[in-house]
């Protein structure tokens, strides 16, 4: 054999290969080599194919981003017409006898005859395609357009990994002609990751970059785009459902019956079809499948509108025939649509039991994801910058089963009027809606939190029942239901409040037995002695939790000298970072929880203080370290807690304040910038040094 003769019998075994995994992995979700595998079998490949252009062939596995950008899309006219669909206009799932009941009629079928039998398919959100193959090759893939004359958009479909270049043989013969129907479509968590990467884009500045509003447009940008690289950058799925110009039977064509036959043969070529497909018999199992489907509609991993039912055999479809551009064999049921389109009266903020601060849109009632919604999340203050919502703006609502209904985004001719037309741009309260105490976000958090937990009124059930809990006060009795009860009552507004309940009061509750009345009593009373570190973590400031609370305590001693201490003084208790150290801080510079703290200490609630510990050496307070690249023992984390408990800050990045940068193993550019900056580099075993206090 010549060397030609040797890569070309290679290159044919690896197109083969690779075909067939591309299909095990993208088709059928179950892959057999690893992703390097195949990426080496790919490599090869391209490499054979540099060497000896001759054999790259269009429909080898190296050829779906090829070529360049088109300048425009040419028209194809659609050998056999794409038609549309009639959507049967009574949506509830008995919506499916109305059609049974026409077909029948239309049949000519006496009411004893049997059962039609049909297929159900899931109507998938997407855009329609015809995918020509002559010869078992795809040539040719075009839009639906107008139903006559669609445009040609093969480049960005051969990117599609779902759609076979070459049909699959399995041993029958392939037609010399056959045009495959289906929709192509985005993933939801494919939809999600390319919107992460578009603003990721804006973000850095690229104007002409946009969010996608659903996977629906996304898909459809993606398909009606020309340059086939940038295509190929935006994952799309593939699902066939119909036939278009076919080879015929008596002309070495296929021949079925029926559509759930075509479906198989779909399948064997190489197609995804719709997974849920399935035959029914009358409309009884139509309305089943309607319901089933309905069910499971939130846990697909894409979207649906509704479902298709098809009268099953072709012959039957014939008789049926066509009213205009629609067939009468075939009809499409949805569910109540997920997103509709309202206009924002105003917007909110939030707060939840937690202190957690959420912008809320008011909007005018829409019915959407069947209920009428009048509000919707924009979750926090990113989102909303982001989907920079106005008062007065259109935007899409959406309400996915039982969901929090959310803004999904302005419609463009709303966010594209002038800025004066326009309400203000949203910005989040500094101070909490309900209680006024500073509202607080986090360094690297993306919500803001009311720091006025013991007084706010959002807040406050959930501050008694964290206050009551065993590991705080202890309180026995006061459970979920008798504080949602005395908070209603109004007989307890803040914490101090439990201290004053009467054995009368609490007797005269509904439900609330004289026995228990007593035992509560008693248990109040009782958990009035308690230590420093339950009242402490009882006072249910965010990041304190138990062990923080004792180390407090030993540190300091005494409640006063903590809720006194600075940021300073509070970073140097063991384990106490940045952030607790804040939000200590905070909550005691809100006047309301001074208050209650001292209430509380007023109503008898006593501990025994004790005195300061010795302080733990710091030796390195002041030093800003950086750590980069791989450390021989260390993880990088454990080098920072190392730094950080000897008073040590571990920084990002490299600054002219950094003391010094810990390189490991394949340190970039933050070495670089030590270097350039005349920053101390050292390496892990000096560091250890360094902690050891040698010199
Ligand atoms: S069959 C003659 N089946 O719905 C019937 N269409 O107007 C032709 N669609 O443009 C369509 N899922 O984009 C059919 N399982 C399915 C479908 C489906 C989604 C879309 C298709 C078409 C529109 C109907």
């Amino acid at each position: 054999m010549t060397p030609r003769e040797e890569a070309a019998r290679e290159a044919a075994a690896l197109g083969e290969q690779l075909r067939r995994h591309a299909h095990l992995y993208y088709v059928l979700d179950a892959p057999e080599l690893p992703d390097a595998e195949y990426d080496r079998m790919f490599q090869r490949l391209q490499a054979l194919e540099a060497e000896h252009p001759e054999l790259r062939k269009p429909d080898s596995p190296t050829q779906r981003v090829g070529g360049k950008a088109l300048e425009s899309f040419a028209k194809v006219r659609h050998k056999v017409p794409m038609l549309s669909i009639r959507t049967e206009t009574d949506i509830t799932p008995g919506g499916a006898s109305a059609f049974d009941a026409r077909v029948r009629r239309e049949l000519g079928l006496a009411e004893d005859a049997p059962q039609v039998e049909y297929v159900c398919e899931l109507k998938f959100d997407g855009l329609a395609v015809n995918l020509r193959y002559e010869q078992g090759v795809l040539v040719q893939a075009a839009t639906r357009g107008d139903g006559e004359i669609g445009e040609d958009v093969t480049p960005s479909i051969r990117t599609v990994q779902q759609i076979p270049l070459r049909l699959h043989d399995q041993g029958a013969e392939i037609p010399q002609v056959v045009e495959v129907r289906g929709e192509v479509y985005m993933r939801r968590d494919d939809f999600e990751k390319l919107n992460e990467r578009q603003r990721e884009k804006i973000a850095a500045g690229q104007k002409n970059e946009k969010v996608f509003v659903n996977p629906r447009n996304a898909a459809a940008g993606a398909v009606r785009q020309l340059d086939p690289a940038i295509a190929a950058a935006r994952p799309l799925s593939f699902f066939a459902y119909g036939l278009g110009e076919v080879t015929p039977a008596d002309e070495g064509g296929p021949s079925h019956a029926t559509q759930f036959d075509w479906l198989q043969q779909f399948h064997a070529w190489g197609f995804p079809i719709g997974p849920l497909t399935q035959r029914a018999r009358g409309a009884i199992e139509l309305i089943a499948f309607h319901e089933t489907v309905a069910r499971q509609r939130d846990a697909l991993p894409y979207d649906i509108d509704g479902v298709v039912y098809k009268v099953d055999s072709l012959e039957l479809q014939r008789q049926l025939g066509f009213v205009s551009r629609e067939p009468r064999w075939a009809v499409a049921h949805k569910y109540p649509a997920q997103e509709q389109l309202t206009e924002v009266l105003g917007i909110e903020v939030q707060v939840g039991r937690t202190g957690k601060l959420t912008p809320v849109a008011k909007l005018a009632p829409v019915f959407v994801g069947g209920v009428t919604v009048t509000n919707a999340t924009l979750h926090n203050e990113d989102e909303a910058r982001r989907k920079d919502v106005r008062v007065g703006d259109t935007v899409i609502v959406r309400r996915a089963g039982d969901v929090i209904p959310e803004v999904v985004g302005v419609v463009p001719e709303s966010a594209a009027r002038p800025q004066q037309q326009r309400g203000p741009v949203f910005t989040m309260p500094q101070k909490c809606p309900v209680c006024g105490s500073d509202a607080l976000r986090e360094e690297g958090e993306v919500d803001y939190r009311c720091t006025g937990g013991l007084f706010c009124g959002a807040q406050r059930k959930e501050a008694i029942l964290h206050f009551a809990a065993r590991r705080a006060l202890d309180i026995e009795g006061l459970g979920d239901k008798l504080v949602e009860q005395l908070v209603d009552a109004r007989l307890i507004r803040t914490l101090p409040d439990l201290y004053k309940l009467g054995l009368t009061t609490l007797a005269g509750l509904d439900r609330m037995a004289d026995k228990s009345a007593k035992n509560l009593v008693d248990a109040l009373e009782a958990s009035k002695k308690t230590t420093l570190p339950r009242f402490l973590f009882g006072l249910g400031i965010r990041h304190i939790g138990e062990s923080t609370a004792k180390d407090l305590a030993k540190h300091f001693g005494k409640l006063d000298a903590i809720m006194d201490a600075s940021e300073e003084q509070l970073l140097e208790v063991n384990d106490v970072g940045p952030v607790v150290a804040k939000s200590l801080r905070t909550f005691f510079e809100q006047a309301h929880n001074r208050e209650v703290v001292e209430q509380l200490r007023a109503c008898g609630v006593t501990w025994q203080e004790g005195e300061p510990a010795a302080r733990a050496p710091k030796p390195l307070a002041g030093k800003t370290f950086v750590i980069t690249g791989t450390l021989p023992t260390l993880s990088r984390d454990e080098a920072k807690d190392k730094l950080e408990a000897a008073g040590a800050k571990v920084a990002g990045s490299v600054s002219k304040k950094t003391d010094f940068l810990v390189a490991g193993a394949e340190a970039g550019s933050k070495l670089d910038k030590a270097t350039e900056l005349g920053v101390a580099v050292i390496d892990e075993a000096r560091m250890l040094e360094i902690l050891d206090n040698r010199p």
